[in-house]
């Protein structure tokens, strides 16, 4: 059976290097919570014994009982941060959920340029897009390269990518991916190169494009819009459900009234957020568009 494990299971099962109390669970996952938004339920234990091992190794520490004070001590303020980046999962990849960037190529971006060749103003020339929850870089990079080679040239095009975990955030603005996966062959040709090693390094013109800030979506935010496009995928699946209410009402005040909302494959907006209306598969618009 054992082989059937999962690996971060099979790490608390075969090691139980360090003493994991209930407790000390319950304590780690308010904290969180707290932090991120992000519920651990109790079936998450092993998970975060996995994730923060190597963390307790390195720190010389005995017991979680220890980590857990030391993160409440006035020296384990620093600490929060390293908690954050270990707990958060960043699975992502180019492409992900490609409907969306069909959708971008077929309707957003048509219509933004339609909106433009009829009253041409320096409003309808600024383009905004928001990845919220950005991770490594994968959504917004998949979306610079949709507008890179959808957008006509003269249009003012920013996207805006945001994200919690600030070694993904790193990552992102490196822009330098073990391979390709995921992306079409013709974008690989126009926007990437790759390295000797082969690494993969997205091009200068498409890393441009971008701009990777951290943000908490807890926090305050500092935008004002209008946005004409917002991706909040996957992030916000493990937070309660006034946590989800209140960020998806703050993105439908930043969004263009005629943008458009993307969100996770496994996710609804159903009674979490009347604001917006399903367009399609995870795609939404404003209920004030007719
Ligand atoms: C599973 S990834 C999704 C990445 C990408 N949107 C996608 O769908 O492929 C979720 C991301 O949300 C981020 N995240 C979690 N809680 C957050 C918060 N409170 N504020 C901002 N980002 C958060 C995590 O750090 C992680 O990178």
């Amino acid at each position: 059976m054992q082989h059937h494990a999962h690996h971060e299971d099979e790490a608390l099962e075969n090691v139980k290097e360090f003493p994991f109390t209930d407790k000390d669970f319950q304590a780690i996952s308010q904290l969180i919570t707290g932090l991120t938004g992000i519920v651990l339920k109790y079936e998450k234990k092993t998970l975060v014994y996995s994730r923060l091992a190597k963390r307790l190794r390195s720190l010389k520490m005995g017991s979680f009982s220890q980590y857990c004070k030391y993160l409440e001590s006035p020296s384990g303020k620093g600490e929060i941060s390293f908690l954050i980046n270990a707990i958060t999962t960043n699975l992502t990849r180019f492409f992900r959920e490609e409907h969306h960037f069909h959708h971008m190529r077929d309707v957003v971006i048509p219509s933004i340029v339609e909106r433009y060749r009829k009253n041409p103003t320096a409003e309808n020339r600024r383009v905004r897009f928001w990845s919220a929850g950005c991770s490594s870089g994968e959504e917004p990079y998949s979306l610079a390269m949709t507008l890179a080679a959808h957008m006509p040239a003269g249009f003012d095009v920013k996207i805006l990518a945001t994200d919690i975990d600030t070694n993904m955030l790193q990552k992102g603005k490196n822009g330098l991916y073990k391979d390709g996966e995921g992306i079409p062959t013709e974008y690989l040709k126009r926007f990437c190169s790759k390295n000797a090693d082969g690494t993969l390094q997205m091009e200068r013109n498409i890393r441009d494009l971008i701009i990777f800030n951290p943000l908490n979506l807890l926090h305050q935010w500092p935008m004002h819009g209008p946005f004409q496009s917002i991706f909040c995928r996957n992030v916000v699946i493990y937070f309660n459900k006034e946590t989800q209410m209140e960020i998806f009402n703050k993105m439908a005040a930043l969004l263009d009234p005629k943008g458009w909302l993307f969100i996770g494959h496994s996710e609804s907006l159903f009674k979490v957020c009347d604001a917006f209306v399903l367009k399609g598969k995870t795609t939404y618009t404003l209920g004030t568009q007719s």
